[in-house]
């Protein structure tokens, strides 16, 4: 049972976090008015009526000075109380960065979604438990999982197996799921979600952001599929002084924030690619119907294995499939010693899908190349979401 202190003058929010709390957690909220935020934190917290508070919610109205200072306050004399700001944007990074200096766990934008609000409020209470029982923490925290999509070969599908696969893990996951542009070059994540973002990969790993993942966030771009992306550099040049563990870095930041990162990837076994392996739980071979591409992978999966950085799960895709190319999937099964896990053949609908900026699995055409894709996303979707369930379940009750 958690309790929440609410400060603010509106009574439309106090609904809003009301409604999202008994969907959430079981839990009880108490509002004050925004004027109580100048208090000290100790008054503030004993106008709390009943129970002791274990996350106070700092609404938009309270100004943002007094929002931080309180943020900090409270830090410093109830260290195992939550701090949630509510802010007209939570895509400011000086604010970010302000929040995660004054303690403060979340920030959720005033407009969000009651998914997005929700997801602050199970968050904050799992921090609260956190901090009461250290040692149950590690245990209880589910661990990302971090899917790399991979091929030595360019232009055999990733892009558009990535953008999808994360779309269609946003729909089990909502705002759970994050995208990362690993083609440094010339990678179109963008693109292929029809995205502009204001912030790109190499803003997030040179500042501050990497240091935190709650700031990291706003860096991030957001689809309206419930999707973030961190979007590739906008200039080839840009990724030169990127290095790998700036790279790892940011991967293990996303982690912390998501049940799911998916990594697009460059062609090839470039350095910031092995850096993505050495954290990656699950990759996913993208392989074409041709000769070339079937040898390719069978050499870079040998390579991986002479590294060891063969990640545990392996899911393999024969993309673009065709049956008049002259090789049988049972050719590739044989020559990469493996069982090929999904099919998606080509299809005419996908590149108008790419071209759109809309991916597949959100358009709505159910062909072989949406059920082939709706197939992939199964293989990580369903009883996954149900082990994360349990677990937060159990991290935020206890
Ligand atoms: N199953 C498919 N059927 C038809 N076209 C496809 C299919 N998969 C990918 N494509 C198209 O192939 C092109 C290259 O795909 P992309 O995902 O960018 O490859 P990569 O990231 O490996 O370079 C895109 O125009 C995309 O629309
Ligand atoms: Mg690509």
């Amino acid at each position: 049972m958690s309790r929440f202190l609410l400060i603010t003058d509106s009574h439309p929010l106090e609904s809003r976090l009301q409604a999202c709390i008994d969907s959430a957690v079981p839990g009880s909220l108490y509002r004050v008015g925004a004027g109580a935020a100048s208090q000290p934190p100790g008054d503030v917290l004993r106008r709390s009526l009943g129970e002791p508070t274990d996350v106070v919610v700092i609404g938009p109205d309270v100004a943002t000075d007094t929002a931080l200072r309180l943020a900090s306050g409270l830090a410093a004399s109830a260290p195992d109380v939550a701090v949630v700001l509510i802010a007209e944007s939570d895509e400011d990074p000086e604010l970010m960065r302000s929040a995660m200096r004054a303690g403060i766990r979340d920030v959720a934008p005033a407009d969000a979604d009651p998914a997005a609000l929700r997801l602050a409020i199970e968050r904050a209470c799992a921090a609260v438990d956190r901090r009461r029982h250290p040692a149950d923490a590690d245990s209880a925290r589910p661990r990302a999982e971090v899917i790399t999509v991979l091929s030595p070969k360019g232009g055999v599908g990733k892009t558009t197996i990535a953008t999808n696969l994360a779309v269609g893990l946003a729909r089990v996951a909502p705002q759970r799921v994050v995208v990362v542009d690993l083609d440094l070059q010339f990678g179109d994540v963008a693109s292929a979600l029809n995205l502009e973002p204001e912030h790109v990969i190499t803003d997030a790993a040179h500042n501050a952001a990497a240091q935190d993942s709650v700031v990291l966030k706003a860096y991030l771009a957001r689809t309206e599929h419930g999707v973030y992306a961190l979007c590739g550099p906008r200039t080839p040049a840009e990724a030169d002084h990127l290095s790998p563990e700036q790279i790892g870095f940011v991967i293990d930041q996303l982690a912390v924030e998501f049940d799911y990162v998916v990594i697009d990837s460059a062609p090839g076994l470039g350095e910031h690619l092995l850096a993505a392996l050495e954290r990656t739980t699950a990759a996913v071979w993208i392989c074409g119907m041709d000769v070339p591409s079937v040898r390719g992978t069978n050499n870079a999966l040998a390579v991986l294995s002479e590294l060891q950085l063969v990640p545990r799960g392996r899911h393999t895709v024969v993309n673009l499939a065709d049956k008049r190319s002259g090789l049988t999937i049972g050719d590739i099964e044989s020559t990469l010693g493996a069982p090929v896990d999904v099919v998606i053949p080509r299809s005419r609908t996908v590149p108008l899908s790419t071209n759109r900026g809309i991916p597949h699995l959100a358009d709505g055409r159910h062909d072989s190349a949406f059920r082939g894709l709706s197939k992939l996303v199964d293989r990580f979707g369903a009883e996954e979401q149900q082990r994360l369930r349990q677990l937060h379940r159990r991290e935020v009750v206890a």
